[in-house]
């Protein structure tokens, strides 16, 4: 059957949550394959929204299984808060969440850790999440992480975990003079978590090549493909990779599973914590964007940054993640506009934010509401012009347009399963 890779183009937040729920209907799984709780994906149906970290957004549908790949970080007590509250919505759980037993798991000294780190930054903060997620992708590829799987080892649990929070104390006490974590609040405060989600705990890879065998999956991209760690605007980065590469190595899935590559990009562009950002607007249009577009941090809660839609981003993640169309998000934001820019060019994205040679093209706005268009037709003829333009430029189709936050607000050009 066929399956859709799903990626942010930009620095995150482009909707993809929305994109993936709308998606979901046709397809048997969801897969996440990096990053952690650091995502903050929105999901708005009959007027409910839930906020999905680490949780597949297939969640909500009761015939869609839940994967979390090899290539996730896993915070057990963020999974436990999670869990915890979509069954308190009355999502049902049972049957429908899979976690890898190869996930690292962060621990409470790696959430201490990136907050020191980050304080020692000082005015070159990363602004990461303080989720811990840098710190315990640093400990898996140093061969020191504590993995899912170690959990199932009782004997030899602790003397493993010790050794971390020992390493960890280390760094905390004598490289940054913060303070240090108590192995034993560390043990008591994960061991029931381990207990109770145990049994989503297995190896990952054969299911997902099992169900693929009569159904469609969707793997769920989280941050975007400038936060990339090999390919984004290093070292103001996440810790994982975000593009098609990461999918690979953070499932076990071959290459030629991916049917088809969608980009999610926002109709403007935003970013959250710190690094250059081209087309940002830093004026009180940046700042208008962000209220009408409700740009809020879903994990955080910090203000995004916005400016214009970037073009030459748009090119460099469709050519990284081998891109086939895009479903462009969030069109009603820019109803209330009189002109809108599209960034077309720069001479590189360097660390400094105010490049001076970048251009821009212009087009006139539409001033009509697009909130809840269900068809291109009835789009104003200058939206029409916009999304023409777009696809012009990064030589894309787009395949969806999402004109609101909520399941049914979109627009389906094409049908994207095979
Ligand atoms: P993700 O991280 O890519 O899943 O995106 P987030 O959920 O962090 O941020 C996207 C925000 O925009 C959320 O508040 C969504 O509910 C909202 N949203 C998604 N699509 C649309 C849209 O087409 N129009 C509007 N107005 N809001 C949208
Ligand atoms: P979703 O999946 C936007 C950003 C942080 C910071 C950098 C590193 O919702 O699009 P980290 O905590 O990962 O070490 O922080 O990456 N960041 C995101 N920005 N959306 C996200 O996820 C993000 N996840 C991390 O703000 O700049
Ligand atoms: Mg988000």
């Amino acid at each position: 059957m066929s399956n859709v890779f799903l990626v942010g183009t930009h620095w995150g937040d482009e909707g993809k949550g929305k994109v993936v729920d709308v998606l979901s209907e046709n397809v048997a799984g969801c897969v996440r394959f990096q990053g952690g709780h650091n995502a903050g994906h929105t999901l708005v149906i009959n007027n409910e929204k839930t906020i999905l970290h680490l949780i597949p957004s297939g969640i909500l549908r009761d015939n869609v299984k839940s994967i979390i790949g090899n290539g996730v970080v896993v915070s057990l007590e963020a999974l436990d808060k999670e869990l915890t509250d979509l069954k308190e919505k009355g999502v049902s759980i049972n049957n429908k969440l899979y976690i890898s037993e190869l996930c690292h798991v962060i621990l409470p000294t790696h959430i201490a850790l990136d907050l020191a780190h980050e304080k020692s930054l000082g005015k070159e903060s990363i602004g990461t999440t303080g989720r811990g997620i840098g710190p315990t992708y640093e400990d898996k590829v140093a061969r020191r992480g504590i993995r899912l799987i170690d959990f199932f080892d009782k004997i030899n649990l602790e003397s493993k975990i010790k050794k971390s929070i020992d390493y960890h104390n280390f760094l905390l006490k004598n490289y940054y003079n913060d303070s240090e974590v108590a192995l034993d609040d560390v043990m008591s405060s994960i061991m029931p978590i381990f207990d109770k989600i145990k049994k989503y705990i297995c190896d990952v890879t054969p299911l997902i090549l099992d169900l693929n065998e009569s159904s469609n999956i969707i793997f769920e991209g989280a941050q975007g493909t400038l936060l990339d760690i090999d390919h984004g605007t290093y070292p103001y980065v996440t810790s994982s990779n975000t593009t098609l590469a990461g999918l690979i190595s953070g499932t076990g899935i071959g290459v030629d599973k991916v049917n088809y590559s969608l980009g999610i990009t926002k109709a403007y562009t935003t970013r959250v914590g710190h690094g250059p950002f081209p087309s940002e607007l830093t004026n009180k249009l940046g700042e208008d964007i962000a209220k009408w577009g409700g740009e809020v941090g879903a994990t955080t809660g910090r203000a995004r940054r916005c400016g214009w839609l970037d073009i030459k981003i748009l090119k460099k993640s469709i050519e990284l993640n081998r891109i086939n169309g895009i479903a462009l998000t969030k069109l009603d934001v820019l109803d209330k506009l009189d002109k809108i820019k599209i960034c077309t060019s720069y001479d590189k994205l360097d660390l400094k934010h105010n490049a001076n040679d970048i251009e821009y093209i212009e087009i006139d706005g539409w001033k009509t509401s697009t909130i809840g268009a269900t068809s291109f037709d009835e789009l104003p003829e200058n939206a029409k012009v916009y999304i023409k333009k777009i696809e012009e430029l990064a030589n894309i189709e787009v395949v969806m347009i999402s004109t609101g936050p909520a399941r049914d607000q979109i627009i389906i050009m094409k049908d994207i399963f095979l």
